[in-house]
């Protein structure tokens, strides 16, 4: 069970990828939190792509692809594994069907940029393990705390309101032609991502046949 999600930022993928990690005993690979964790550890891929993420740029496909490649031959992805922002571009879709990587589902959740500027308001994120929460959609037990590791919950840099214009804009340029790619190999599912967290996660267990 190889899989990815595909959405705008804010779309649900985090929090779906979270759910679906438990519910199928496979890991979610976010490069957002992986790239945020180098932030945080300050190390030298930290440093290299700082500028890009702070700014909602994408970071360079060389070094996504590298990180990827690597985190997907670690023993827990041997029985499947759920991609959750990458790919983003062409490039690198095109690159993990190179490598062999291969991918049974692909599902693109979608929602309106105006409702995604909303919800990115709202969002705080474990600055320790990186769940992400809502403050009314899901919040946690604990008013700023983590449920899953207890960490402190922190508005993430990139959500200030411009930048998520700028990553609305570059996910509609540059992300957004991936569902063509695809649909093409016909492992695409596009589902309605503004419905509540649960009716989404059932979508997308239907649509990947893990419930009927
Ligand atoms: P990344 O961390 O991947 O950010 P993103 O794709 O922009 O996605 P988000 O994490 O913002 O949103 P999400 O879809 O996961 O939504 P979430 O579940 O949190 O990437 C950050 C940066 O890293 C990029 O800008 C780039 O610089 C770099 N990067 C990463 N991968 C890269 C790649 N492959 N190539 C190049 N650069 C890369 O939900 C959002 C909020 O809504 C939360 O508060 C949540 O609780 C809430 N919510 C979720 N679902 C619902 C619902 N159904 N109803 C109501 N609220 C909901």
């Amino acid at each position: 069970m190889n899989m990815i999600l595909l959405g705008a930022p804010g779309a649900g993928k985090g929090t779906q990828a979270e759910l679906l990690a438990q519910r199928l005993s496979i890991p979610a690979i976010s490069t957002g939190n992986m790239l945020r964790d180098a932030m945080a550890n300050g190390s030298e891929l930290g440093k290299q792509v700082r500028t890009y993420m702070d700014g909602g740029l994408l970071v360079p496909d060389e070094l996504i692809l590298s990180i990827v490649a690597d985190r997907v031959a670690q023993p827990d992805c041997s029985n499947g594994f759920i991609l959750d922002g990458v790919p983003r571009t062409l490039a690198q879709a095109e690159a993990l069907d190179q490598k062999g990587i291969g991918i049974d589902h692909v599902v693109s959740l979608e929602i309106d940029d105006d409702v995604i500027e909303r919800r990115m308001t709202g969002r705080r994120v474990c600055s320790h393990c990186g769940s992400s929460y809502h403050i009314d959609a899901h919040p946690p037990k604990t008013a700023g705390i983590c449920d899953q590791c207890g960490g402190e919950l922190a508005v993430r840099k990139d959500d200030a309101p411009e930048t998520v214009r700028r990553r609305l804009e570059i996910y509609h340029q540059s992300t957004e032609p991936l569902k063509d790619y695809y649909a093409r190999s016909g492992k695409l599912r596009i589902l309605d991502g503004s419905q509540s967290i649960e009716d989404v996660q059932q979508s997308i267990l239907k649509a990947i046949g893990d419930l009927v």
